[in-house]
């Protein structure tokens, strides 16, 4: 077995995704009550960010796989002061079975695998949120059945984490991805390059607009986010003028057509910015099952990590 790391979406085949989107159903339904991490394994979660959904998912999810989860603030690691990533990486893996880490440049978590001899899994770059896209796809599937060929919509940044791995993660689901931003804000080239390349293997397709009412048109799922992601806060930008023509509002929802469309926000959400009250408590959000499947697919990935060691 080769040591296997989940850095961004396309870490998977589409194959793969789809054996752990399975698996994570079975977690969910109680098929999948083996113990992969029973020992217990140990698994570092690491945080250079604020988090609630994805601290909880992975500690819980960790001790129900068997697992001794240990949750640990960057902040007080040696990390932050001279310490390299790669030296932390090599002490990590004396310790524990897989190394789960929320950071900032995505150079920092590949520099992390680079030197790990055990499985790292990305909570979090500026670039992809890979583990939250699982969760997404599998809530996808619960409301819509097999995804090839559904079309899923992204309002809003397109040039954040979420919308990369939308895009990345679902071309690899075999889905066509819309990502909707203002001028300024569009996913970034080698980004689109990698869903493109995936939708070419899978027949998805990638498409990039400039205004969110054609974008949304038959969506079966819409997405958003937030306009300011973590670390963003002071980059000058103008993040809520340019914005407010994508807001997932009553109105963009009906400009799908389709009355089954679901809404998909990763949370946490900007009540009345990116998403209206309306929509987020409305009958189309998908979001606390997003919220929920984010432990499932975790337990999926992990058990799917570890096992290939
Ligand atoms: N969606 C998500 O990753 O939430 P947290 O920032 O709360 O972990
Ligand atoms: N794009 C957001 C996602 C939060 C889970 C951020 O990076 O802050």
């Amino acid at each position: 077995m080769t040591l296997r790391h989940f850095l961004r979406d396309d870490d998977l085949s589409p194959a793969e995704q789809l054996e752990i989107l399975e698996l994570a159903d079975d977690f969910k339904n109680g098929r999948g009550s083996s113990t992969p991490l029973a020992g217990p394994k140990s698994v570092a979660v690491i945080f250079e960010k604020t988090s609630t959904r994805t601290r909880l998912s992975f500690e819980t999810g960790i001790a129900q796989l068997g697992g001794h989860p240990v949750v640990v603030d960057a902040r007080t690691m040696q990390l932050g002061r001279e310490e390299t990533i790669e030296d932390t990486a090599r002490v990590l893996a004396r310790y524990v079975d897989a190394v789960v880490w929320r950071t900032f440049a995505q150079a920092r978590i590949d520099a992390m695998s680079s030197a790990s001899d055990v499985p790292v899994v990305n909570a979090l770059t500026n670039e992809f949120h890979p583990c939250q896209v699982l969760a997404d796809l599998q809530t996808v599937r619960e409301r819509h059945g097999p995804l090839p060929g559904l079309t899923l919509t992204y309002l809003g940044d397109g040039a954040n984490n979420m919308a990369h791995s939308l895009l990345v993660g679902g071309a690899t689901a075999g889905m066509n991805v819309r990502a909707a931003a203002p001028h300024g804000f569009a996913p970034e080239q080698w980004v689109l390059d990698a869903a493109r390349k995936r939708a070419a293997e899978t027949g998805g397709s990638v498409e990039v607009f400039d205004s969110p009412t054609g974008a949304v048109s038959g969506a079966d799922v819409v997405a958003t986010d937030s306009w300011t992601s973590m670390g963003q806060e002071n980059d000058g930008k103008d993040r809520v003028g340019p914005f407010r023509p994508f807001q997932l509002n009553a109105e963009l929802l009906a400009a799908t057509g389709k009355e089954e469309t679901s809404v998909l926000h990763c949370l946490p959400a900007h009540r009345g910015w990116e998403i209206t009250d309306e929509v987020l408590d409305g009958p189309s959000s998908a979001v606390f099952d997003e919220a929920e499947n984010r432990m499932h697919a975790q337990k999926a990935l992990l058990t799917w990590l570890v096992q290939r060691r």
